[in-house]
């Protein structure tokens, strides 16, 4: 690697960073998963690769994975301390805001009182660590594709029951190819008229119909989860674009799970050429081997974005994040 390439890309490394795309369970690193499992005398060694890391064979395996992983969360001790974790994770990567997917199907099986208890416990830990690390921490509700309509209900009653400054919107995941957006549409509009901001994957494995699906079947999405896939269909690139809709783009997930063969081949520089307004996230860090510092390495490598680019990118995130505007104010100084 010649050294202006290398000083490009150890100035993009060191600038500050806004994520708004990560799931609190997918961000566990693996060595604190094994730790509980051994505390709590679970087996749980199917799960890890002999170097350590998580194993699946693929992007279905990877949910069924994640599962077994977050099976040994059992309490809101657990989840306090995956907070800290999980946020010193992310300060390392310079990381200044970020928005991260809670599930309260993991977090007392969508009990509002439960989840009211696993919240307070993560919130009490974010705050400390944000004292202690500048980085701040939002959540977003999230409802599962897989498990189903009926299951996404409790969810986005637990959300409405706590939106506010610290729970900001209401989302899903899960595996697109099950059902369609519109059959949790009771759920979204519960959290949309909680005042709750609304994004949804799409566009991961479902297809650039799976983006369209999104925004005509649910009433309010601002950010789709992914994306990427629309740039199949020029004229909804087009609409994204116009619309101002944000995606929440995680280039590292999509080439680990073989989405695109490399990070080069990934759309995301055609779609922000497009005038799509794009952000970049690291979905599930550890699952994925990925950093907000190897993303926005990769990036800067692949595409040859200088610093100004990535300045551009955190600015279009910080603007879509879903916290309120004082909140907004104090992370725009930490980007200077
Ligand atoms: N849950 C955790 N990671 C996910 C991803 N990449 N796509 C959909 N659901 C997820
Ligand atoms: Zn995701």
């Amino acid at each position: 690697m010649n050294e202006e390439l290398e000083d490009r890309l150890a100035r993009v490394a060191a600038l500050p960073k806004v994520e708004l795309h990560m799931h609190f369970e997918g961000a566990a690193p693996p060595a604190f998963i094994r730790g509980l499992a051994k505390e709590k005398k679970v087996d749980l060694s199917g799960i890890f690769a002999p170097d350590g890391s998580y194993a699946y064979r693929d992007f279905w395996h990877f949910l069924e994975v994640y599962e077994a992983a977050t099976s040994v969360l059992k309490t809101p001790r657990d989840f306090a301390r995956l907070t800290r974790a999980i946020l010193e994770q992310s300060a390392e990567s310079g990381v200044v805001y970020s928005e991260t997917f809670l599930s309260p199907d993991f977090c007392g099986g969508g009990d509002v009182g439960a989840w009211k208890e696993y919240l307070h416990a993560i919130r009490e830990e974010a705050e400390a660590c944000e004292r202690e690390m500048g980085i701040t921490l939002r959540g977003i509700v999230t409802c599962i594709r897989h498990f189903g309509p009926d299951k996404a209900k409790p969810i986005a009653r637990c959300a409405a029951e706590t939106a506010g400054d610290w729970i900001v919107g209401f989302g899903m995941g899960g595996d697109e190819k099950v059902g369609h957006q519109g059959d949790y549409a009771w759920a979204f509009d519960a959290a949309r008229e909680a005042g709750l901001r609304l994004t949804t994957h799409a566009g991961e494995w479902g297809g650039a119909k799976s983006v369209r699906e999104a925004l005509t079947q649910l009433q309010g999405i601002e950010r789709i989860g992914h994306g990427v896939q629309s740039i199949d269909d020029p004229a909804l690139v087009e609409e994204l674009a116009e619309r101002g809709i944000v995606l929440e783009v995680c280039p590292g997930s999509n080439v680990t799970l073989g989405i695109w063969p490399k990070v080069a081949a990934h759309p995301i520089a055609k779609l922000r050429d497009a005038g799509v307004k794009v952000t970049v996230s690291t979905d599930d860090p550890p699952f994925f081997h990925a950093t907000m510092t190897r993303e926005f390495r990769d990036l800067s490598e692949a595409f040859g974005w200088q610093e100004d680019v990535f300045a551009q990118l955190n600015q279009t995130a910080l603007a879509a994040a879903f916290c309120d505007d004082a909140t907004r104010a104090e992370v725009a100084k930490r980007l200077g």
